[in-house]
């Protein structure tokens, strides 16, 4: 299995942040409060990503990581998720050549087996075609859940110690991120949640154990890179210690 990148794991020594991840909440409120239809703000919240991702290399971003689709969303109506399915699709086959030509990679995590087989074709040939760029890792969580990955990951795991592969004594906080969906992203550094919310929703529970949090008012289709550029400041301005004390 492919090794993780280094985290910017020293203490006090990082300017901006290398992995920026972002729960994209407050799309159906921007919606209502414009008396439209939830999935307008859906929509409206898709055009967002492009801008913020063009942000990223100026702000030497190298990692942006969004939340699309939680593994509790399904709880929504149907007309919501369907809706939301087919804007993935819409958007999946109209951002390709986008991303790619802007040197884009992107991946997707999350457990695609609830996902209909037109959507993960689309991702399975979106992950492709950008995979030679190496400019902006942008890893977009579709039915993501923080708790099932870790579910789908110890199910590996102990598939791997009934084949007499991996021994259990050998089991460590390295072992465990590489049956990850995340295995080749470094840990990220901010977690940004827009819409007032203060909670993870289940976004990235093992990688985020050090990471700053951003908890901001604006709702995600008001999002722009403007304020990724001040979030990301403030971010540098911050001594990260993890655990330690500065000597
Ligand atoms: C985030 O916006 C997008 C998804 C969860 C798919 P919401 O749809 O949660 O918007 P609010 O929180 O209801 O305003
Ligand atoms: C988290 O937002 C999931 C995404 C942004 C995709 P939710 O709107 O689903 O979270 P809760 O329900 O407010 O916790
Ligand atoms: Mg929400």
């Amino acid at each position: 299995m492919a090794k993780a990148p280094e985290t910017d794991a020293r203490p006090g020594q990082h300017s901006g942040p290398r992995h920026v991840a972002i729960i994209m909440d407050g799309n159906g409120r921007w919606a209502q409060a414009k008396g439209r239809p939830r999935l307008f703000g859906h929509h409206a919240g898709a055009r967002r990503v492009r801008e913020v991702v063009e942000a990223c290399p100026s702000l030497g971003v190298k990692y942006l990581t969004i939340f699309a689709f939680s593994t509790e969303n399904w709880k929504r109506t149907q007309v919501e998720v369907a809706g939301l399915m087919s804007l993935f699709r819409r958007y999946i086959a109209k951002e390709t050549r986008a991303l790619a030509a802007r040197d884009v990679r992107v991946r997707f995590i999350g457990d695609r087996v609830r996902l209909d087989r037109k959507l993960t074709d689309l991702m399975d040939r979106m992950e492709l075609e950008t995979a030679v760029n190496d400019g902006v890792n942008l890893t977009i969580a579709l039915n993501y859940g923080g708790r099932d990955e870790v579910a789908r990951a110890t199910q590996r795991l102990a598939m791997d110690v009934a084949k007499g592969t991996l021994d259990p004594a050998d089991i460590d906080e390295e072992t465990l991120p590489k049956y990850l969906d995340t295995h080749v992203l470094p840990d990220p550094d901010l977690v940004i949640r827009t819409s007032g919310e203060a909670r993870i929703s289940n976004f990235l529970l093992w990688q985020s154990a050090y990471a700053e949090y951003e908890f901001i008012d604006t709702l995600w289709p008001d999002f722009t890179a403007e304020e990724l550029g001040r979030l990301c400041a403030s971010y540098g301005a911050k001594d990260r210690r993890f655990g330690a004390v500065k000597t």
